[in-house]
């Protein structure tokens, strides 16, 4: 596991743009949540040398998780990634896997997507070039809650858990396929975040994935990349707060 320290979350976001082109990944699990959007939006940005250094066509792109809403609800994570990016780049509409949330039961979505995934990775072990996650502050992670039996699933790729504290259904990609992944990339910023992530940094030698979902989260094979901003790892050890460099990734 890597972590690097930047100022801020603009310098968090243009670190994971530059981890994007270095990758030339060809399949994405995109995270919801708000942090990531700086990021879709510096890739999309015309002005920004990241744009045009990414071969948008070749890329199918898919969501780590989805809220159990309709596409344009204010709530929706593909809203939110096609407002900040999928809207605003020459992805083909085919190579964007949405989670059909909208369906009234969300076994069902999970389901359908699972058979997405299946069938686009065409192997019984899909994974994944390149997922984007987030750190909730109570350690979640895509919508892998504390406590959820969505955290012991070992067959499926894709489960509709019952959030209890958010009183609804939620869609998630499961261990197996998070953990087969060939890059990870936490994006964490923000103070609210620093008491969290020195909880998961400091004991993630022995982790304790129901109460840390995000610990439970060690690519078997891939890399594992934490880029966070100095107001969340502000509680980390001294040691591990020294900013990187700019866009060293
Ligand atoms: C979601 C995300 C979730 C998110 C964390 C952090 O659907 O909300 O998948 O796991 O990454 O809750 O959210 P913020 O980035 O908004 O802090």
């Amino acid at each position: 596991m890597e972590l690097k320290v930047f100022s801020n979350p603009a310098e968090v976001a243009r670190a994971a743009a530059q981890h994007f082109v270095n990758l030339t990944p060809k399949s994405v699990a995109l995270s919801g949540g708000s942090t990531p959007r700086v990021l879709y939006e510096l890739l999309a940005h015309p002005g920004e040398p990241f744009r045009d250094q990414i071969g948008w066509d070749t890329i199918d792109f898919f969501f780590t998780d989805e809220r159990h809403v309709p596409p344009a609800h204010p709530d929706s994570n593909y809203r939110m990634a096609n407002e900040a990016l999928l809207s605003r780049v020459p992805v083909p509409k085919n190579n964007v896997h949405r989670i059909p949330s909208e369906n009234l039961v969300a076994a069902e979505a999970a389901v359908d997507y699972e058979y997405d995934v299946r069938t686009f990775f065409n192997t019984d072990s899909p994974a994944f070039d390149l997922v984007l996650l987030g750190l909730g502050e109570d350690g979640h992670t895509a919508s892998l809650f504390p406590g959820s039996e969505a955290l012991h699933e070992s067959e499926r790729l894709v489960v509709a858990p019952w959030v209890e504290k958010l009183n609804s259904y939620r869609i998630t990609l499961t261990l197996p396929v998070l953990n087969n992944s060939k890059s990870v990339v936490f994006l964490v910023t923000g103070a609210s975040k620093a008491e969290i992530l020195r909880e998961v940094i400091k004991t993630e030698s022995e982790p304790k994935p129901d109460l840390y979902p995000a610990q439970a989260i060690r690519p078997k094979r891939g890399k594992l990349l934490w880029l966070v901003d100095k107001a969340a790892a502000a509680a980390l050890p001294a040691t591990l707060q020294t900013p990187a460099p700019t866009t060293t990734c």
